[in-house]
C-alpha cells in the first residue's frame, strides 16, 4: 500500500529546503504526497497559523515532513507535535568527514521529552511586571521517554536533569527514568545539566545519548549543532505512537532567506529518519549516504564554507541516491 506523507513547508528557508526533501522521497520509494501550508503567511492569509485541514492531513499521514515556521512556531509545532502524540524528540548531532567542525568527534543523539515540562503552556501574567511559567512533569511522560530510551540505546544512556534544584519536578523525572532502566538492564548515568554543557563542549566524545526533559534538549542539542557545524546539519524526529513529524532542527533563518542559498542536508537527513520510522531502512540508509558523500566532496552550500546554493546541493544528493 502507498504510503501517505504530510508535507508541511511553512515559511522561510522551509520553503526551500522542503521540496528537496520531497523529491528525495519521491527518488527513494512509492509515496503519496499530500502538501498543506502552516506559519506566519498562512495566519495572515487565513487568521490561523494551522489550518485544521493541515492539522487533519498530519494526523492522518503515516508521517510528515516539516520544513520550519517563523513568529507562529510555538501554535504551529506544539499542535502539531500533540497531533501525533509524539513523546519523544529524537535529534541525532554528529560531526562528517570534510565538514569543519569545533568538536571533530562529536555523535551524539538528543532524546528530548516532548510533550510537557517549562513547553506544556502553562504561563500566565500575575500582575504588572510578575509573570510565571509552571513546569509540569508526570511519571507517564518520563516512562515513555524512558522506555523509548531503552530500546534505542540498549548500551546505556545519560539522563540531564537539575534535580538538585528542581526536586519535586527533575526528582520525578530522574528517578522515574532510572527505575524503568535498571527494570530493564540499561545503565544509566546522570548529569547535572548546567555541567553536562560544558562536558558536552569540552569533550563530546564521552557521551553517546543523552535523554533530556523538554527544554533542557532544545538547548542542549543546538549547543551540540555549535559543536558539529551549525544548525544546517541537524534532522530530527517527532515520534508518536502510529506516525510522526520529521523536521530539520532549524528555523526559517530570515537572515538568508529567499536567497536560495540554504542547506538542505539537515532537510533531507529528517526524511532518512522518516525513512526509517516507516521501516524502510535501506532507503533511509541510501539517503544518508548520498548527504554524507555531498558533504564530504561538495557541493557545499555558505554555511559549511562553500557557495554552492541550495538546488545545487540538492541535484546533487539526488544524483547519490
Ligand atoms: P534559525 O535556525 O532560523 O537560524 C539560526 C542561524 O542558523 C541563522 O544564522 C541561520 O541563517 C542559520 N541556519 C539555520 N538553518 C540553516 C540552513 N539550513 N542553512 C544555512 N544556515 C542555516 O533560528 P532563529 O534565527 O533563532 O529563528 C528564526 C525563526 O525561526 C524564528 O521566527 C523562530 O521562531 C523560528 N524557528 C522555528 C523553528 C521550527 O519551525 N521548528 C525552530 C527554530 C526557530
Ligand atoms: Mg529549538
Amino acid at each position: 500500500m502507498t504510503e501517505e506523507i504530510a508535507v508541511v513547508p511553512g515559511d522561510g528557508i522551509g520553503r526551500e529546503v522542503t521540496p528537496v526533501a520531497v523529491d528525495v522521497l519521491d527518488a527513494v520509494g512509492d509515496f503519496e504526497f499530500v502538501h498543506v501550508e502552516a506559519g506566519d503567511a498562512v495566519a495572515e492569509q487565513r487568521g490561523t497559523p494551522l489550518p485544521d485541514e493541515t492539522r487533519a492531513a498530519v494526523e492522518a499521514a503515516d508521517a510528515t515532513l516539516f520544513g520550519a515556521v517563523g513568529e507562529t512556531a510555538a501554535d504551529v509545532i506544539l499542535p502539531l507535535r500533540a497531533a501525533v502524540d509524539s513523546f519523544v524528540n529524537v535529534r541525532p548531532a554528529r560531526t562528517y568527514p570534510g565538514v569543519d567542525a569545533l568538536q571533530s568527534e562529536t555523535d551524539l543523539v538528543f532524546l528530548r521529552e516532548n510533550t510537557e515540562g517549562v513547553y506544556a503552556g502553562h504561563e500566565a501574567e500575575l500582575a504588572d511586571g510578575v509573570t510565571t511559567c509552571t513546569r509540569v512533569v508526570t511519571e507517564n511522560a518520563s516512562r515513555r521517554l524512558a522506555e523509548y530510551a531503552c530500546d534505542y540505546a540498549p548500551d546505556g544512556f545519560t539522563v540531564a536533569h537539575k534535580d538538585n534544584v528542581m526536586r519535586v519536578t527533575d526528582g520525578l523525572f530522574r528517578d522515574t527514568v532510572e527505575d524503568v532502566a535498571a527494570a530493564n538492564g540499561v545503565e544509566t548515568d546522570a548529569a547535572l545539566m548546567d555541567a553536562l554543557a560544558m562536558h558536552l563542549v569540552e569533550r563530546p566524545e564521552k557521551f553517546d545519548v543523552v535523554v533530556c526533559p523538554n527544554l533542557a534538549g532544545d538547548v542542549l542539542s543546538d549547543l551540540a549543532a555549535g559543536l558539529v557545524g551549525g544548525l544546517g546539519l541537524l534532522p530530527s524526529a517527532n515520534v508518536g505512537p502510529e506516525n510522526g513529524v520529521f523536521e530539520p532542527v532549524h528555523g526559517t533563518a530570515p537572515d538568508i532567506a529567499g536567497e536560495g542559498v540554504a542547506n538542505p542536508a539537515a532537510a533531507v537527513l529528517s526524511t532518512a529518519m522518516l525513512l526509517e520510522f516507516l521501516g524502510h531502512d535501506a532507503a533511509g540508509e541510501r539517503v544518508r549516504g548520498a548527504v554524507e558523500d555531498v558533504l564530504e566532496h561538495g557541493p557545499r552550500t555558505t554555511d559549511l564554507g562553500g557557495d554552492a546554493t541550495t538546488a545545487a546541493v540538492g541535484d546533487a544528493i539526488l544524483e547519490g541516491v
